[in-house]
Parts: structure tokens; C-alpha cells; sequence
């Protein structure tokens, strides 16, 4: 069943450059997005003196490099004493506000990801240290419970691996244009893709979720839901859809100049409007205390600023 929201939600905004009925103002767009996309990893990113206090100068850096990749990766100068206190504050001075409880989240809202060995039910990858393929998070969430912020902290890093790779899902969504526009019209459809029920032990955690892959929320920006595992979606039974899922698999390719790797140190993290990302395998040494913790916060909102929206829409239409 397809809900009104959800329906409304992928019926693109009149002046969005991601409606396929606006050739005009996607030209516009993809230029300036491409003349502006970071050229290596070391631009996206930011050095923070104290991530609960920004300064005006590293607010207006974050945000320049969210608007550029919807990807910042910020490095705290001190570290110490790091604490989920701090991504609560760190998020709402970007407009991050609304956090969404997930069933592993902690009491506080915010998930710390690292390896367990005794499993919830179900066994969910960011608790283990197998490679993580790419995806938008809560792909699976309900309409109304989308997933358009993000917050990843690391606490500590693990002995060896747990890299990980983003990909501006603005991008993706410029190459499958680029390569097909009825591939966009295809994953825009509200029925484009189904996410199975999660059944465990006979009962149903999560409820099957269909909609679209891409979206255009009120304001015109771009909304993405995916996961590259093909045992957690079922695309349309349609051979445009079917095509597009292929096209959009294979922009993950290892020497794309759109992909950037990181592998996080402690006090560094990622801040995003829900971007393509994922992870490589990695491998913990507990005898030496060096065992990976990150803080996960997921939001309903997305990093929002003013000026930078108002600055966009000029560059974007002028
Ligand atoms: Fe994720």
C-alpha cells in the first residue's frame, strides 16, 4: 500500500532541478554542481576546535561542503572527553534536531556501532565487522520517518579496516540522468522498489516498505533511499526499473572520481544528508584495547543554513 505522503513526497517540486520535467533548470544545476564537486577527500574535510561551540568560520565551512557533496568530514582538535552529549550538540547547531529512536538505538537516541557478539534479534551488519555494501540509511523506514541527517563519530578505530566510502547521491542521480533520463522517472515511481518485511522467529519487526529511490522533498531537494544488497529490495517488474537498478549498481565502481574513502581517526567523523556510503571489513584486537566504537545519530531533518539554501537557489536559477 502506498500512503498519500508517500505518494506526495516522490511527486517532484515544480522549480527542483531533479524534476525530469525540468531539462532547463537540471542543466543549470548539474553544471554548477559539477564545477564545484571536491576533487579528492581532502576537501571535504573541516577542522573543529569544539565541536559543542562552532565558530562562525567552521559552521560556514561545514555547510559550504555539505552544499558542494552532502558530505562534510569534520576532525575535532581535542578529542578527549568526546561524548554523545557533544553530537547532540554538535547536530543542532546544524539544524539536526528531530533523532530517530531506531529499535538498537540507545536510550539517548544516538547508536553506538561496535561489534557484538550476542545479537538482537536479527542480525544487523553495522554490528558486525563484515563489509557493509552501499546505502542511503533507514532505507526501510516508513514515509513519514525518512532518514535526511547523519551523524558518524568515531570514538575509536579498529586495528585494521573499516574504511569507509560516500557518494553524493545528488551524483548518482546526475549520472543515471545523464545516462537515461527514464531511468530517474523510473526510481522516482512510488512503487519502484519494495523492501521486505524483517520477520524474525515469526514475527514481524518492521512492516515491508515500498516507494520510490529517489524524492523531492517541499523544497525542492533530493531524497534518496537504497541498499546494494540484493537480497533487501525487490525492484519493479518492469524493464526500465530493472535497467536503472543495474545502471545505479554499477556507478560504485572502485576508480569512480566521484567516490571518496576515509578511514576515520578517534575525534574525526561524518556529517550527511544522508549520502550514498559504506564500509570494508575490519578487524578488532580487544587484547590491545583496540576495538572500534562509533556514535551514530540519524535525524529527520537535514543540515539546514539559510543563507547557503537562499545562496544555492540563486546560483541554481540564475
Ligand atoms: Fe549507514
Amino acid at each position: 500500500m502506498i500512503s498519500p505522503r508517500q505518494a506526495a513526497d516522490s511527486v517532484p517540486t515544480a522549480a527542483s532541478p531533479f524534476d525530469p520535467g525540468n531539462p532547463r533548470e537540471y542543466e543549470v544545476w548539474r553544471a554548477h554542481k559539477l564545477a564545484c564537486y571536491p576533487a579528492s577527500t581532502t576537501e571535504l574535510l573541516v577542522e573543529i576546535e569544539d565541536g559543542s561551540h562552532l565558530s562562525a568560520s567552521e559552521r560556514s565551512q561545514l555547510h559550504a561542503t555539505l552544499a558542494r557533496a552532502n558530505t562534510v568530514i569534520y576532525r575535532l582538535r581535542d578529542s578527549d572527553g568526546a561524548d554523545k552529549k557533544l553530537i547532540h550538540r554538535l547536530g543542532q547547531q546544524l539544524g539536526l534536531h528531530r533523532l530517530d529512536s531506531n529499535l538498537c538505538a540507545d536510550e539517548d537516541s544516538i547508536t553506538s556501532l561496535r561489534v557484538v557478539e550476542a545479537r538482537r534479534e536479527g542480525e544487523y551488519i553495522p554490528y558486525t565487522n563484515r563489509r557493509l555494501n552501499w546505502h542511503t540509511d533507514g532505507y526501510y523506514n516508513s514515509p513519514d520517518q525518512q532518514i535526511r541527517g547523519v551523524i558518524l563519530h568515531c570514538v575509536q578505530p579498529a586495528a585494521e579496516g573499516g574504511e569507509n566510502a560516500f557518494l553524493d547521491h545528488e551524483i548518482a542521480y546526475l549520472q543515471l540522468r545523464d545516462e537515461n533520463v527514464a531511468y530517474v522517472r523510473a526510481l522516482m515511481a512510488p512503487d519502484a522498489m519494495t523492501i521486505p518485511a524483517n520477520i524474525q522467529n515469526g514475527r514481524e519487526i518492521r512492516p515491508e516498505q515500498t516507494g520510490p529511490v529517489f524524492s523531492i522533498d517541499p523544497a525542492g531537494r533530493l531524497h534518496m533511499r537504497y541498499s546494494a544488497r540484493a537480497r533487501n529490495i525487490f525492484w519493479k517488474q518492469d524493464s526500465t526499473t530493472q535497467a536503472a537498478a543495474e545502471c545505479l549498481l554499477n556507478l560504485f565502481q572502485e576508480h569512480s572520481a566521484y567516490i571518496f574513502r576515509h578511514r576515520m581517526q578517534s575525534g574525526e567523523g561524518v556529517i550527511s544528508n544522508n549520502a550514498l556510503h559504506c564500509r570494508t571489513e575490519f578487524s578488532d584486537d580487544p587484547a590491545a584495547g583496540q576495538t572500534r566504537l562509533l556514535y551514530r545519530a540519524r535525524y529527520f531533518d537535514r543540515v539546514t543554513d539559510q543563507q547557503i539554501e537562499a545562496h544555492d537557489t540563486h546560483v541554481m536559477f540564475e
